[in-house]
């Protein structure tokens, strides 16, 4: 169940609820607190003077007023000496609803200290905050028997805001996207046996038919006859059935944006298997259709002026008597002949098939989303994605847009020579250019695949999931590319 929240003009002192957040920045007690301060019979200035807390990041302290008021409960929430409102006032209020969550509180609200929200204008601060809520009250519960003790689940925050009025809109963006990114993250931490290829194809088609989204879905025969040589490579050493999803959204004229998500649903590596370490974790390497589906979430919610399609070509990726080998070669989608020389560089191979397919949308861009390779933990580690691309103001755009989403990424040179680390003996090209630069070869091999438009690719492979708890979230699917592509498409809209 998804988090509610609405943006209402009530000054906090006057609002009753059993949780009331306090975003705070650092340092002493805030002038914007005297009112709700007073009304608690100073408990908060008296937190200060002992030395409790004092706002810094993530810093957070649970208030219990004698008389319940203003609140049952009053949670302090620091942002520590932030240069990025946006960045750290989503992440209060992640911390905020994480900890109301935990606690077991089924709603509140939140009330953001005009000393932290600084010049950051009523819209953005309504945008940043309902995207922080929906980020730190996700979790994942499914599977596991509920415990005897189980508290109520979290329900709704609310925003309380002085200009209830120029928050409203920005609170519903943020909503939208909030809604988009946890179905993202519900969808990302199901395991491979429980979302194969056809099941998320379902998904998709659930998702369509909530918004009205155009959909079509490519099973093995459809895929076989539109020639997606690569995709069924992949998909031949498995069981399931590949999928080929497209989706579309119309909601403004000229022609649309594509977006693209690499939809392996298990990559054990095939025949090039993987060591068994971690290997369960690539039941996320769907995240990028994942994404995609997230984003269609949002433009249903939200139907900005726009035209916006979305391709998810999906395999299972196993070894099997019927497994692609190294060695094999296939014909692409476009005609290329690619030498697989590891079965284990997959997402390139059906993204390259649809890569090829979006020129027939002449889109005015495309931009895939892909866990495509280790090599980009090395490169950025878990703070930045990957990006590449073949248009600068296209890979301009994704980087501003992932700064204000805080989605951060970052871009790797797609110069020519690295071209040549992806040269076959045997075939137009081959799918692993070698150890070195890794995360760049994979983005020439996409790029030899795209035609007429400008194109972005971005790496995933390293901010899809996390193992770091903290503050702000859980463990697990992260969700990201969905606030970046959200903040990407609206900024066109
Ligand atoms: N899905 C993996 C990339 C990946 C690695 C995602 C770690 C998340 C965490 C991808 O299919 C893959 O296996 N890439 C190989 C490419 C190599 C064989 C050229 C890799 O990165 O090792
Ligand atoms: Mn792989
Ligand atoms: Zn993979």
């Amino acid at each position: 169940m998804s988090l509610q929240s609405q943006v209402l003009p009530a000054p906090p002192e006057a609002h009753s609820c059993p949780l009331l957040i306090l975003v705070v920045p650092q340092g002493p007690i805030p002038d914007g607190l005297n009112q709700v301060d007073r009304v608690s019979g100073g408990l908060i200035s008296r937190c200060y003077a002992v030395g409790d807390f004092s706002g810094k990041k993530d810093e957070t302290a649970l208030l219990y007023p004698p008389e319940e008021r203003p609140a049952a409960r009053v949670l302090l929430v620091g942002t520590g000496r932030s240069e990025d409102p946006r960045r750290a006032l989503r992440r209060a209020a992640a911390v905020g609803a994480k900890r109301a969550r935990v606690m077991g509180v089924p709603a509140g609200a939140i009330f953001i200290a005009p000393e932290a929200v600084g010049s950051l204008p009523a819209g953005s601060v309504g945008q940043v905050v309902a995207e922080g809520l929906g980020k730190g009250a996700w979790h994942f519960p499914d599977f596991k028997r509920p415990p005897e003790d189980s508290k109520p689940a979290l329900e709704r925050i609310d925003l309380l805001i002085p200009d209830a009025a120029g928050a409203v809109e920005g609170h519903q963006i943020g909503s939208a996207v909030a809604e988009g990114q946890s179905y993202t993250r519900r969808l990302q931490v199901l395991p491979g046996n429980h979302l194969p290829p056809r099941r998320l194809a379902e998904f998709a088609q659930e998702t369509a038919g909530r918004w009205g989204h155009g959909i079509t879905v490519l099973d093995q025969k459809g895929i076989e006859a539109e020639g997606m040589g690569a995709l069924l490579a992949v998909s031949q050493g498995s069981a399931e059935e590949p999928r080929f999803v497209v989706l579309e959204y119309a909601g403004g004229g000229g022609p649309p944006v594509v977006l693209i998500g690499k939809g392996i649903s298990f990559d054990s590596g095939g025949i090039s298997i993987k060591p068994a370490q971690n290997m369960e974790d690539m039941k996320y390497d769907m995240s990028g259709a994942a994404a995609v589906l997230g984003v269609f979430e949002m433009l249903g919610r939200l139907r900005p002026r726009l035209s916006v399609v979305g391709l998810i070509p999906s395999a299972e990726n196993m070894p099997s008597a019927t497994a692609m080998r190294p060695g094999d070669v296939v014909r692409s989608h476009l005609g290329k002949t690619i030498e697989i020389v590891n079965t284990d560089a997959e997402g390139r191979l059906l993204l390259a098939d649809a890569l090829s397919y979006a020129r027939r949308y002449s889109p005015v861009c495309a931009v895939d989303l892909a866990t495509l390779t280790g090599a980009i933990s090395i490169a950025l580690g878990p703070f930045a994605a990957g990006v590449m691309g073949n248009d600068r103001p296209l890979i301009d755009a994704l980087i501003a847009a992932g700064q204000r989403a805080d989605e951060r990424i970052w871009e790797l040179p797609l110069w020519e020579e690295y071209k040549e680390l992806n040269k076959s003996e045997i075939a137009d090209v081959k799918n692993t250019g070698g150890r070195s630069a890794g995360s760049i070869t994979a983005g020439w091999f996409l790029r030899e695949f795209v035609e007429g438009f400008p194109w972005a690719h971005v790496d995933i492979a390293a901010t899809a999931y996390t193992d770091r708890e903290d503050a702000s979230t859980v463990k697990g699917p992260t969700g990201i590319g969905v606030r970046l592509l959200s903040e990407f498409l609206l900024s066109r809209a």
